[in-house]
């Protein structure tokens, strides 16, 4: 019998670059999605659309969409947090944008000065712009971020992060993705969460977008696993964090993602050497950031038995 599979997404040259002190040159970033699509992660974000004077770490985001979408062997996505950002993605040429805003009113403020509401209603307009656009149509993402808490709120709605995510459903997402920005989900509540959400969107795929700040990142991928979550955002070495969220830090692991979900049973076709090597590298283009990783720190076990699909 085949083994049921899972996606994890590469975010680092996204969410991995966001609060990094050194601007990745456009051609690592390149060299990053190359080595990741090669190890067999199927999806890479890219990139994010935002005004370079707020994120400079992304004012190449034209150049890097077209040369991912140039490469090939990957299905690159964006992050955009508004229409503007939504019309230089598709007009890149992106197969997937990935929409985001939060479920924490405080941090949509923050994040992107305003409501969450009005955020939701500028995912219509997103929507209607992908559907006049010619050309293969835009795989578009919903993203509930702070979706677990939030460290300028506090507490954050259960029902408001279902709500949110039925909303995206009914206005034309083609997944769910729900992010735990700040690293305060824990298991059992992710567990609640998720299966929730997979209901409320079925058939929509669900995503989850797990920060390890307090280390539960893992046990969350676990739990998200039970309640029928199969996509994970993840970035190589751990980097990653929110800039407009105090005291956000960084993303799971690619690689000891990979190994957890081949290990729950769940193939990957992920090569986690590879990513461990793509790791060294990463570390070598941003010297002074501190990258974490189980699996690249102390090697795979000898009782590991990838039957990583790809070669
Ligand atoms: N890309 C490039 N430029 C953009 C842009 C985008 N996506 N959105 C707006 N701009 C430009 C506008 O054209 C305008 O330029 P101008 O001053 O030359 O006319 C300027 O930025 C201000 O536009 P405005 O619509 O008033 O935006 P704002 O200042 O209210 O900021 C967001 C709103 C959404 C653009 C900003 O808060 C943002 O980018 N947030 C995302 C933060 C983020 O990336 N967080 C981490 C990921 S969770
Ligand atoms: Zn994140």
């Amino acid at each position: 019998m085949s083994r049921q599979t899972a996606r994890v997404r590469e975010v680092g040259p996204r969410d991995g670059l966001q609060m990094v002190s050194s601007i990745l040159s456009t051609e690592h970033k390149l060299e990053w999605c190359r080595a990741a699509a090669k190890a067999g992660i199927e999806e890479i974000e890219v990139t994010s659309f935002v005004p370079p004077s707020l994120i400079p770490q992304f004012a190449d985001a034209r150049e890097v969409a077209l040369g991912a979408v140039a490469m090939g062997g990957f299905r690159a996505a964006a992050l955009v947090p508004n229409l503007k950002g939504a019309e230089r993605a598709i007009a890149a040429g992106l197969p997937v944008v990935n929409y985001v805003l939060s479920a924490s009113e405080a941090h949509n403020l923050a994040n992107v000065r305003r409501s969450s509401d009005e955020s939701l209603k500028g995912f219509g307009d997103i929507v209607a712009l992908r559907d006049a656009a010619p050309g293969a149509k835009t795989i578009l993402g919903g993203c509930v971020a702070t979706a677990f808490g939030c460290t300028i709120q506090g507490d954050v709605p259960e029902r408001r992060v279902i709500e949110i995510a039925g909303r995206y459903a009914e206005m034309g997402a083609d997944e769910i993705v729900i992010a735990d920005t700040v690293g305060y989900a824990a298991p059992l509540q992710v567990r609640r969460i998720m299966s929730a959400v997979v209901k409320e969107v079925f058939p929509l795929p669900v995503a989850c977008h797990f920060h390890d700040t307090r280390g539960l990142g893992l046990a969350n991928v676990t739990a998200a696993v039970e309640a029928g979550v199969r996509a994970f955002d993840a970035s190589i070495g751990g980097l990653g964090g929110c800039p407009f969220a105090p005291g956000a830090s960084g993303n799971i692991d690619t690689e000891d993602t990979v190994f957890l979900l081949e290990q729950l049973g769940l193939a990957t076709g992920v090569d986690i050497e590879a990513l461990v090597a793509l790791r060294a590298r990463v570390a070598e283009w941003l010297p002074g950031e501190n990258l974490g990783g189980a699996i690249a720190r102390a090697g795979l076990p000898k009782t590991f038995r990838s039957n990583a699909a790809h070669d």
